[in-house]
């Protein structure tokens, strides 16, 4: 078994309680994909091969909780058009669902290669995949298995919106989702999602999608709270779902409720950038002790950015989130968010996925927003980006 010493860290976030805080002058080796030791480069056990990093931060591979990567085309018109004071409205997925249908598989596969590959390029190590710009049985089932050659975090959210073709009877089309499109979509999915929001479902649909969902042995998660107030977050905490998703518009009581429910807040600020909207606040959420997960939202109407750092540097600017906060939702917390604790921290066993910045601390994620500052990102102890790790 080789094993890797990655030494003359200048700067290393495990999220270990036992560390209290990020280690300075420190070293990590891993061992068949694994975190074997962390510790003081001082102190470091020999390996058989290393890599000095010269003092760069490491910190835990970004765990990207929410993410709708198998589309085609874009909407870069509508973006123009909010930015110039059209407003964002749920409508504009149908587009997208149009270019979806239309597109081959090979294409389908290849803008996600592309995103998956973006996405590595900054520091991210694990991405969940939504379906949704399907919307029938055979492009949601052939989206969720092009979902699965990139990573076993697959989402059936038939339950985005109502096609077009049945906008006047919403009803018919919750059957198909529970029924014939779950039934062709569920061996290809972990999760099932719906979007429980005015001009997508309500709550009572929402709650149909989830429990036939779970009869089928897939995991809830949910859109909610996103363009106003409602009923998603607090159904999703009564239903003891993994996470919530956008909580932007929270009550008092929906606050109360994920506290005491430990169901995860996750929260996308780059769709508030993306969308002119206002910011979820993330500071009451902690204030209040509720979990809370950042993640990207990549997808082509409400925000098309896949980059963490612009999120963990959101979190910080407009939300009331520390640096080691906002990285600590970005990592840990989306890692929560999918129930996972192989994932999100570098303590001795997890999964040896991590980025080197190109920086001397963390902060720099949040003090340095736009700059690539992800020089090398390793998943499972191997380089899949970055320009080779100097092995001796
Ligand atoms: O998470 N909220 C619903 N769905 C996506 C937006 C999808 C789109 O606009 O194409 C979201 O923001
Ligand atoms: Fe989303």
């Amino acid at each position: 078994m080789v094993s890797l010493l990655l030494t003359g860290i200048g700067e290393l976030t495990t999220h270990d309680p036992a560390h209290g805080g990020p280690l300075p002058d420190a070293a990590l080796v891993v061992e068949a994909g694994r975190v074997a030791w962390t510790g003081s480069a001082r102190s470091a056990p020999a390996a058989d091969a290393s890599s000095d990093l010269g003092g760069r931060a490491v910190v835990p591979g970004f765990v990207d909780s929410h993410s709708h990567l198998v589309f085609a085309g874009d909407r870069a018109e509508e973006f123009a058009a909010r930015m110039t004071g059209a407003s964002y409205s749920a409508g504009g997925i149908r587009t997208t669902v149009a270019a979806t249908r239309a597109a081959t598989d090979e294409q389908l596969a290849a803008n996600l290669a592309r995103l998956v590959a973006e996405m590595h390029r900054q520091g991210t190590t694990t991405v969940e995949v939504k379906s949704g710009y399907g919307l029938t049985v055979r492009d949601e089932a052939r989206s969720l298995a092009i979902a699965r050659q990139v990573t076993d975090e697959t989402t059936f959210l038939g339950a985005h919106v109502v096609p077009p073709e049945l906008a006047d009877d919403p009803g018919a089309y919750v059957d198909l989702v529970t029924g014939p499109m779950l039934a062709a979509c569920a061996p290809y999915a972990r999760w099932v999602d719906v979007f429980c929001e005015r001009g997508a479902f309500d709550a009572d649909q929402a709650r149909a999608v989830l429990a036939a969902g779970a009869a089928r042995g897939l995991r809830g998660r949910m859109h909610a709270n996103q363009l106003g107030p409602g009923p998603g977050v607090r159904l999703a905490c009564e239903l003891g779902l993994a996470a919530v998703d956008h909580c932007t518009y929270l009550s008092d009581d929906d606050v109360d409720a994920l506290a005491a429910s430990g169901t995860t807040a996750t929260l996308l600020p780059g769709v508030e950038f993306s969308t002119r909207s206002p910011y979820p606040d993330a500071r009451r959420l902690l204030d209040a002790g509720c979990y809370v997960a950042l993640a990207s939202d990549c997808n082509p109407g409400s925000c098309y950015t896949s980059s963490m750092p612009l999120c963990i540097a959101l979190a910080v600017r407009e939300m009331g989130m520390s640096p080691a906060e906002a990285l600590h939702a970005a990592t840990a917390g989306g890692a929560r968010a999918l129930g996972r604790d192989d994932v999100g921290h570098l303590r001795v066993g997890a999964r040896a996925d991590l980025a080197v910045l190109e920086a001397p601390s963390h902060l720099h994620l949040a003090y340095r927003p736009g700059v690539p500052l992800v020089r090398q990102t390793f998943v499972r102890g191997s380089e899949e980006h970055g320009p080779g790790t100097g092995l001796r």
